[in-house]
């Protein structure tokens, strides 16, 4: 191992060094023409290993940086980096407490956490490699719980119907694929102009399937849209899902956290109202990839949905039979992710995150002042969380696409410039910068320097051409 931890060592003191751009990465052709990445027959050399080491950290983005607003993650947990490191060194699995003996009472513990956030007294849940696959677990319960009989008949020619807000997650769409249900059966209800699921519009899209003697199963809410990061109203959706006795779901992988804050708490109230909850630790909490929950009031749906098998080999019946996650779970072998999560929790407790969101809220405030401030620029959306959606729009530039190339091209001069690393995103058929604040390093200098550079960059790209 001496070896391995030298090269460790030199990739975090020499080749990520502190002062590099947020993102560095030429187009992939070109990249690709630069690196050396065939495998052959023989072994190679360790130069040659320790030289793709260092350009894999070169090209990577940096996204430890506060520069780096792109994704619904940025910055380093480092005890949670520490965590997967020694996950990896034990390379527990999950399937059997014999194989990940801690790992196993670690994630029980987590699970006990989480649901006491969420408000399911007797809730239990399984970790998932990511809020999607929470997402595809969660619609499979639904199944489960409205035709139990499909996990071994199949869908038998019958149409059963999903319902998630026009802004949910791309997920949903791909659960409705890989469980037959069909993504034209997944209903997109309307949302309002701040992005939250309409409950009359449910109730009604629900009626429609029912008048067409369809099976309404699965409602799935979103706590923080990944656009916007609206709050679909979990209470007036309760009552809905209840009238058409229908499995409630809420997708709270990017804004399930804010229930550590008892200041902001409220934009999730009625969670207990759920029947799941997906919660992703490798977000917000920013734990390293990926680190991810499936939440579930009922004790036992989860082996009731998942299991098939192994009981010959694998889940034997003795002492520890109680404490095999594997069951539970549709994958086999599963990485321990408890570890890095359970580490940064017990650092930082329940109060840490919660102090981090409400930091972050705070920054989420100046900055939409600051945008509301300056000249041309214009929020999109409301920001109730921590997505900030706006964009660079001078009065004389009409025409929605002609604005929205604009500050596509804003979004990639920024980042050719080794600036700020920023995405765009269409709400409501408008185009805006998409911003999100999820580092809890990120300051207001950072975010003054970033908007200095929207309008900077806006006005270079404005100029008449001669
Ligand atoms: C609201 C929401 N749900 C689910 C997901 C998918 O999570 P993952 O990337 O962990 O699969 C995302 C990812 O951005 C998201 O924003």
């Amino acid at each position: 191992m001496q070896t391995q931890l030298d090269i460790l060592n030199r990739a975090i003191n020499e080749w990520i060094p502190d002062e590099r751009p947020v993102s560095q990465a030429p187009q992939a052709k070109e990249l690709a023409a630069k690196l050396d990445l065939a495998l052959a027959d023989e072994g190679g050399s360790q130069e040659e290993l320790e030289a793709a080491i260092k350009a894999y950290l070169h090209y990577n983005p940096d996204v430890a940086q506060p520069d780096f607003f792109k994704l619904l993650y940025s910055g380093q947990n480092k005890t949670a980096v520490l965590g997967d490191w020694i996950t990896s060194l034990s390379n527990a699995t999950m399937h059997t407490y014999q194989v990940g003996p801690v790992a196993t009472l670690m994630e029980m513990e987590l699970i006990r956490q989480w649901n006491k956030l969420v408000g399911f007294d007797e809730g239990e849940g399984v970790m998932v490699a990511g809020g999607s696959q929470a997402n595809l677990i969660a619609m499979m319960l639904a199944r489960h719980h409205a035709c139990p009989d499909i996990k071994t008949e199949g869908l038998k020619g019958r149409t059963l119907v999903a319902y998630t807000s026009d802004q949910a997650h791309y997920s949903a769409e791909k659960a409705a694929n890989v469980l037959g249900i069909g993504s034209n059966n997944l209903v997109a209800v309307a949302s309002d102009e701040d992005g939250r699921m309409l409950p009359e519009a449910l109730d009604a899209e629900i009626e429609k399937s029912l008048a067409a003697s369809h099976i309404p199963f699965f409602i799935g809410l979103t706590a923080g849209t990944t656009v916007v990061g609206a709050y679909d109203p979990v209470e007036a959706c309760a009552e809905v899902a209840k009238k058409h006795n229908v499995w409630l779901h809420i997708d709270g992988a990017w804004g399930g956290p804010i229930l550590f804050s008892e200041q902001h708490r409220h934009n999730v109230a009625g969670s207990q109202l759920a029947d799941s909850f997906t919660w992703d630790a490798h977000k917000l909490m920013n734990v390293p990839i990926t680190a991810a929950v499936i939440l579930v009031k009922h004790k036992g749906a989860l082996k009731a949905t998942c299991s098939g098998g192994g009981g010959e080999y694998l889940f034997h019946e003795d002492e520890n039979a109680a404490y095999n996650l594997g069951e539970r779970s549709i994958q086999c072998g599963r990485r321990a992710d408890a570890l890095k999560v359970w580490l940064s929790w017990k650092e930082m407790g329940n109060q840490g995150f919660a102090a981090k969101i409400d930091k972050l809220q705070q920054i989420r405030k100046q900055c939409v002042e600051m945008v509301e401030g300056r000249d041309n620029l214009q929020m999109l959306a409301p920001a109730v969380y921590l997505n900030v959606l706006f964009r660079y729009e001078p009065q004389h530039i009409q025409g929605e696409e002609a604005i929205r190339q604009l500050n596509i091209r804003i979004c990639k001069t920024m980042m050719a410039e080794g600036n700020a690393y920023v995405d765009y995103a269409r709400f409501k058929g408008r185009t805006g910068i998409r911003l999100i604040l999820a580092n809890g390093e990120v300051s207001h200098d950072d975010l003054q320097r970033l908007l200095d550079n929207v309008q900077r960059i806006g006005r270079e790209l404005d100029q008449p051409a001669d």
